[in-house]
């Protein structure tokens, strides 16, 4: 019988880059008093605060994982399993790993927990950490570019991925899937959430729908592709984010051990990880690696979409938010755009999504971005999202996790009490 996996709590840190009111840049009045963290001080404040929220002694952790895209370029520096070691000196020796899987990192972190767990590891430790803000918006798209199939995918634009998802809402809005006031409504919804989180990249700067729905100097569209300048704004995209975040996961023994029950934790109903193939796309108006992993996790769970009570969607711009909920089965093909035009993925919606503002609004430090999202879920059932708490404590949520352009895929389905 497979022994169930569960997450006891963690931490996140402040996501933090330009526009942010503690991001130190040169016009910032801390200037040269102060500096941002550092990837070793991200990754140290997410394990360490994980171990303090959840009350789980270092000593207690039997093996950790690490999602991390590209430490190396970003912060010249590899190698970071033994980074999460060097945390405390409890977790010196204990086996620790890096995984990368692009903006999944995170999410294939978590999933190695579980499976770990489900093996017969009674503690572990999940992180993900990314600081991007080391290099200019420019520098960082040919870094993140790497998740593509570089060499045929880079020439696309500077900012390469931008221009991949241009060419979604290109094909999507010539499909007559979305129009421009679709991707706008999701824009200022992950604003407005971002605003009411104290934790959130975006906190202090505001989204309407006019801004949102037209390029000006205060909403540019910035790619030098000329085919796919017109179709992506500065409002469509995530950002350049630094950030981490760490979980404790848990068997039923190790919740014993720990002197916890079940009700303490968030059950893992499914976890579940698909690969696309990287050197050759699929059509513009589907997700099908997500599709895939989410159709093992309801097979997996017992579950259907309407079961699901609050969910993380990987928003790496608007148009993905779209393409989730179908691949998902939040909507059917085509009519994703519903769900924003009717308010259901609204804090007051029947399907609350991205609650603490996404990647769009709360921020997308790329390899913490997949255990932000299992433990913003598993904030909101324990209700300590504050401001953006929703109404009713959800008992059901899911988590949907994208490397590249749906090439990675690890979708979750957890469960309270
Ligand atoms: N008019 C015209 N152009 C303007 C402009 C204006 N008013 N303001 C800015 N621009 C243009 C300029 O060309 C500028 O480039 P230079 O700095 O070289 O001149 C460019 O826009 C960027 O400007 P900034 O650096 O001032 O903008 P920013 O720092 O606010 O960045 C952004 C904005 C480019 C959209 C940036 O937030 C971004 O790149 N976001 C996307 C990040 C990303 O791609 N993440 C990965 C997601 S994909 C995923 O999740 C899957 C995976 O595996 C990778």
């Amino acid at each position: 019988m497979s022994r169930t996996a569960y997450v006891l709590g963690g931490h996140i840190t402040p996501f933090i880059g330009k526009r942010h009111p503690d991001f130190i840049w040169k016009n910032h009045p801390d200037f040269g008093t102060r500096t941002n963290p550092t990837l070793e001080a991200s990754i140290q404040a997410a394990v360490l605060g994980a171990l303090e929220a959840t009350g789980v002694p270092a000593s207690a952790v039997q093996k950790g994982w690490i999602g991390n895209f590209v430490g190396e370029l970003f912060s010249s520096q590899g190698h970071l399993g033994a980074a999460v070691a060097g945390c405390h000196a409890d977790l010196k020796h204990k086996p620790m790993m890096r995984v990368e899987g692009a903006c999944a990192s995170g999410g294939l972190a978590f999933a190695s927990a579980v499976e770990s767990i489900r093996a017969g590891t009674d503690v572990a430790l999940v992180v993900g950490a990314e600081i991007q803000t080391t290099a200019s918006a420019r520098t960082g798209g040919d870094y993140l570019a790497r998740a593509s199939h570089y060499a045929r995918q880079r020439g696309l634009d500077d900012f390469t991925f931008p221009a991949m998802f241009a060419r979604r809402i290109k094909a999507m809005t010539e499909a007559g899937h979305v129009d421009a006031d679709d991707l706008a409504r999701a824009s200022v919804k992950a604003y407005a959430n971002a605003n009411r989180n104290p934790l959130a990249h975006m906190q202090a700067v505001t989204m309407d729908f006019d801004t949102a729905r037209t390029a000006s100097d205060r909403n540019p569209a910035f790619l030098g592709n000329e085919d796919l300048k017109p179709w992506l704004k500065v409002s469509d995209c995530s950002q350049v984010s630094d950030g981490a975040a760490a979980a404790i996961v848990v068997s039923e023994e190790g919740l014993r051990a720990l002197g916890r029950t079940p009700a303490d934790a968030v059950e893992v109903l499914a976890c579940e990880v698909a690969a696309g193939d990287l050197f050759t796309d699929d059509d513009m108006l589907s997700m099908p690696t997500t599709r895939a992993a989410a159709d093992r996790a309801w097979a997996a769970s017992g579950l259907t979409p309407s079961d699901i009570q609050v969910a993380e969607v990987h928003d790496c711009f608007t148009i993905a938010e779209i393409l989730m909920y179908e691949a998902l089965g939040f909507a059917e093909p085509g009519h994703g755009r519903d769900l924003l035009r009717d308010g259901a993925t609204d804090l007051s919606g029947r399907i609350p999504v991205n609650t603490g503002g996404g990647l769009v609004g709360f921020g997308h430090p790329v390899g913490a971005t997949g255990v932000k999202q299992i433990l913003e879920v598993v904030r909101q059932m324990e209700g300590a999202c504050g401001d953006y708490q929703l109404a009713t404590r959800p008992e059901v949520g899911l988590c949907a996790n994208m490397g590249g352009d749906d090439k990675t895929a690890v979708v979750s389905i957890l469960r309270h009490g």
